[in-house]
């Protein structure tokens, strides 16, 4: 057995009445990326329809390419496969194809974020991006009742200037964004070169958040929270080797949005078992649990809180993050108030039944 397969075995099996209440239990998804939706099955179709040439002709030969040594080798694959997304009604479907999914799987909130910078540089107009997302959204609230939002995330290895055309095109739509976000290959762009991009979008009234301490340093995550004002911090998992840091996410309440499958299948964390959510609770930082790209690393959102139920996370510690995830996210009070109702009346049914 290889490292991958042995981190991949559960170590614990779970009822199937705990699998299924995992599923039903009512929570938001805050990090995730519609792009890291893109199944194999909908890239090659949509390279069909599109007439975009991709490397690979079959399905089989496509999925041969899901092994990660590391965050880059992710990104390689996920961009290259962005190209096949080409108009308003890609996008909208792409978002329609999550929403069913994260549906089946309790989520009834979820802020997404999307990388416009790399759709520009496949030739297609921002407003294309967004009016296909939104129009997804729209559909899928009506079809599933599910709310939520849109976080444009800069892609920290591109250009700067690429950076801030993107804000420069937001002004228009910042009515049409729920946040502004920080993501792509991390080690050697510190969130200090973002400032100004931050601080634009900030004055137009968005949510601030970033992907910190993933591969980088702890001092990412610092940097994160003192210069773009991040609201929630993405992954965060070094945060921990810093005691000064952890206990000033606790101290601030800054929510950490943890991607279990992620890290583990981006060599983040050998063993999800190394994964440190625990020792955050302990300290008393909020954790939520999300699936971040789940198409490229072997599960939704329910199949993410499976995997920490298999590796001993109690029933109760579940429900916290789930919890979490709604206290947490940017929905109004009224819709927050509205999911913690229903998130209690799950509970209540569901408590005598695993
Ligand atoms: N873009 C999509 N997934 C990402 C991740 N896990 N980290 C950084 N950038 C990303
Ligand atoms: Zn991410």
């Amino acid at each position: 057995m290889n490292k991958s397969d042995a981190a991949t075995t559960p170590v614990a099996n779970i009822s199937a009445a705990t699998r299924q209440a995992l599923l039903a239990m009512p929570k938001a998804e805050l990090h995730l990326h519609i792009e890291g939706t893109l199944e194999p099955e909908l890239a090659l179709e949509l390279a069909r329809r599109n007439d975009v040439q991709l490397p690979w002709d079959s399905l089989d030969d496509l999925r041969s390419q899901y092994s990660f040594e590391n965050l880059q080798s992710f990104l390689d694959l996920y961009y290259q496969l962005m190209a096949v997304l080409r108009t308003a009604d890609d996008f909208c479907d792409l978002m329609l194809a999550y929403l069913a999914r994260a549906s089946a799987d309790g989520v009834r909130h979820a802020e997404i974020f999307f990388d416009p910078q790399v759709h520009l540089d496949n030739g297609l107009d921002f407003d294309t991006v967004v009016d296909g997302l939104l129009e997804g959204l729209r559909l899928g609230g009506e079809r599933y009742g599910i709310s939520g939002g849109l976080i444009l995330s800069i892609v920290r290895d591109k250009p700067i200037e690429s950076a801030q055309h993107v804000i420069d095109l937001a002004e228009r739509r910042a009515h049409d964004l729920l946040g502004i976000g920080l993501d792509s290959a991390e080690v050697g762009y510190p969130p200090s070169l973002f400032e100004e991009c931050f601080s634009r979008a900030r004055a137009m009234g968005l949510h601030c958040v970033a992907h910190a301490g993933e591969e980088g340093p702890a001092d990412y995550v610092e940097q994160a929270l003192d210069l773009l004002h991040a609201e929630r911090i993405d992954h965060g998992v070094h945060a921990i080797d810093s005691d000064e840091i952890t206990a000033r996410l606790a101290y601030d309440r800054i929510a950490l949005t943890m991607c279990p499958l992620s890290n583990r299948r981006l060599q983040v964390i050998s063993d999800l078992r190394d994964l440190p959510i625990r020792r955050f609770l302990d300290r008393g930082v909020a954790a939520t649990v999300n699936s971040d790209d789940p198409a490229y690393f072997g599960g939704y959102i329910g199949a993410n809180y499976q995997a920490l139920a298999e590796i001993g996370f109690s029933l109760d510690e579940l429900c916290g993050f789930a919890k979490n995830s709604i206290s947490y996210s940017f929905a109004d009070e009224e819709r927050k108030h509205q999911l913690l109702s229903e998130f209690a009346e799950w509970k209540q049914n569901t408590a005598e039944n695993v």
